[in-house]
This record gives structure tokens, sequence and C-alpha cells, in this order.
């Protein structure tokens, strides 16, 4: 089954003006679906509803407000897309998935919604060899700060699997227009300042139409967690020097320079990547860019839509290492004082 296969649904979008959000409610209106779609600020109503969607002003945290607004939406199908990244507080994400998730599926229940779709991360699966697999279970016995991040995950996972049908999209690192992997955002900036390391961890990328191709189609995809990543896992080593090209930074300090490449082992066996066959095979998704070296190399033709520009907002360097080569953990060589 694919999500040609649904259209005219009601959906309750948390999230609308985030890095994902914004860039699903074009694809959730194309395909014949109402959306109504959150944030907090005044400021983003207006762009949402140039998008297509119904803006709801609502903190997902008070949740007498969000059993509201999910109510009054009418929702069928509840699409979570909340992270709190932009201020570069780990803490504050996970308690962002755990709590505001809580309350999401709450008013979901409330609501009598069946269906909820939700984003994850794939990178917090336990250290192992070679990229992992849906199967395998999460890190959770992982020491601090990764600790708290997989915790938070968890959490989320596990509430939403409360709703009759869920579809958990464990995503890869983002890339891509509004991100912090393109030339405007903060990694691109660290590289200019030779401060990204290129080092043995692996990461799997996806880039972010793909990562919103992936939240359409699983408004029809069967309950379960998917890994929504690109076919190649990679290396520092790889991909550090390749995304430096693309956003005309130097090459970059190299760790570890003896450290086998993309499928060998990792310094760090919880940087391992994640297999998307899942995905790719058994439910049809068929990323633009099967590779983040495609990605990387367009990233200069790419447009953000709109620019709201919060992904730039918190000092450099504040997010630290959790584990997984991703965005709470990529490599950086500290600025001399
Ligand atoms: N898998 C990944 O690699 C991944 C995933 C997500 C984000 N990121 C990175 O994180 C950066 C920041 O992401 P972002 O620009 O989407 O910003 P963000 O601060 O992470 O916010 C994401 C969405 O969550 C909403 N949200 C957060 N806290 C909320 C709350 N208490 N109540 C209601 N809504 C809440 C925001 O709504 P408001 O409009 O109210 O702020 C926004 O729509 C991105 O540039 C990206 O690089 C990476």
């Amino acid at each position: 089954m694919t999500s040609k296969n649904v259209s005219g649904l009601r959906i309750f979008l948390a999230g609308g003006a985030g890095v994902l959000g914004r860039r699903i409610i074009p694809l959730l209106v194309a395909a014949g679906h109402t959306v109504v779609a959150t944030t907090r600020h005044e400021a983003r109503t207006g762009p949402l509803r140039d998008l297509g969607a119904t803006p709801a002003r609502v903190d997902v945290l008070d949740a007498a407000a969000l059993a509201a607004a999910v109510r009054d939406s009418g929702a069928d199908v509840v699409m979570h897309q909340l992270t709190d990244l932009a201020g570069g507080d780990l803490a504050a994400n996970a308690a962002l998935r755990r709590d505001g998730t809580r309350n999401l599926v709450d008013a979901a229940l409330a609501a009598g919604v069946r269906r909820i779709v939700a984003q994850s991360i794939c990178w917090t699966y336990v250290p192992g060899e070679g990229p992992a697999r849906e199967s395998e279970p999460l890190d959770l016995g992982a020491p601090e700060p990764r600790r708290t991040t997989v915790a938070g995950v968890a959490a989320m996972e596990s509430a939403v699997a409360e709703l009759p049908e869920w579809v958990v999209l464990r995503y890869g690192l983002l890339y891509g227009p509004g991100t912090w992997f393109e030339p405007r955002g903060l990694r691109a900036a660290e590289a200019r300042e030779g401060r990204l390391v290129a080092g043995a961890d692996v990461t799997s990328f996806v880039h972010v139409d793909d990562a919103a191709a992936a939240a359409l189609a699983a408004l029809d995809w069967p309950v379960g967690h998917v890994n929504v990543c690109d076919d190649e896992p990679a290396a520092g080593l790889d991909w550090v020097p390749a995304f430096c090209r693309a956003v005309g930074a130097p090459a970059p300090p190299v760790s570890g320079a003896s450290a086998p490449s993309v499928s060998g082992a990792s310094a760090n066996p919880a940087a391992r990547g994640a297999d998307n066959r899942h995905a790719r095979r058994d439910l049809g998704w068929t990323p633009a860019y099967p590779s983040w070296r495609a990605g990387f190399a367009a990233l200069a033709g790419d447009r953000d839509i709109p620019d709201t520009g919060h992904s730039r907002q918190f000092p450099s360097g504040r997010v630290g290492h959790s584990g997984g080569g991703h965005d709470e953990s990529v490599p950086l060589r500290r600025k001399a004082r």
C-alpha cells in the first residue's frame, strides 16, 4: 500500500513550522489532506497559512490547551514532528520528547484519533557491528549525555505506540535547507572555522525532502518502526571532507587517521549508522538522494520554504556528544581560548 491510496484526511501536525514540518505541509495538501499545524509563535502563523495549513497556536507542554486543539481540529491522524533543538539544549529536547509526546498522545486518545506518525532518530540503537536494523534494542544503558537522549526517544516511542495505529520514523541525520547541514547552517559555519573533525564514527544521513516524503507515505504504512535514512552510512573520514567541499570550507582536521572508512569498525560502536532495507524494500520508500554524496553536492542550489533561520539561533558548540555521529554528537574541535 502507498499513500496514494489515502486522501481527504484531517491531519493535526504538531511542529508544523519546524524544519521538517514546513516541508511536509505542502506534500500533505497536494495529496488532498487538510492540515492543522501547530506553532507557539504568532509570527509563524502567516507562513503556515501560506503553505496551505490552518495554524493552531499551542504549546504542547500545556496539556489542556493541546487537548482542546486536537479535539477542535477534528483530526483523523496526528503527526508528531516536534523537536526542541533550535536552542541546542539536549535535555530540553529529551523533555519535549517525553512530556510533549505524553500530552500529544493523551490528546489524540481523548479525541478518538486512531493513527499517529512520529519523528524519531536512528542513532539510539545499542552498540554493534554494522548498520542497525529496526529489530535491535535502544541503547538504554548508555552513559550520559547519550543516556538522556536515548531515554527521551524511548519514552516518546513507547507513548506513541499506545495509539491503535502508529508509525515511528527513525530518521537519519537531516541535511538540506533549514538544517544545520546546509551552506548557511550551523555545521557549515563550524566547518569554515576548522572545527568539524573527520573521524571514524559512522553516520546515516537523510535529505530533508526525502524525510518529508516518508512522513506522507507513512499515513498508510503498517504499524512499526522504520529507519528512514539513505543507502550509505558513512564514516566522518568520508563525509566530513565532502561536506566541507560542498559548503566552501577548507579540508577538515582529521582524527584517528588510520581508522577504517564506511563499512569498517567505528571508534564508537554506537556510531554505526542504520539499515534502510525495511523502508526501501518492504515499504517502497525511494529517496531522491540515495547517498549523501549527491545530496551534499546539490546543497548550494537548495532553497528553504520559508526560511525562518531558526536552525542557526544558538551558539555553536553547545550541542554536545551523545554518540552516533549526528546532530547531537558531531565531533567538534574546541576553539582555542
Ligand atoms: N533527525 C535530525 O537530524 C533532526 C531532526 C529535527 C531537527 N534537527 C535539527 O535541528 C535544527 C532545529 O530544528 P527546527 O528548526 O525544526 O527547530 P526546533 O526548535 O527543533 O522545532 C521543531 C518544531 O517543534 C516545535 N516545538 C518545539 N517545542 C514545542 C512546544 N513546547 N510546543 C509546541 N511546539 C513545539 C516547533 O514549533 P514552534 O514553531 O512553536 O517553534 C517547531 O515546529 C534543524 O535545523 C535540524 O538541523 C535534526
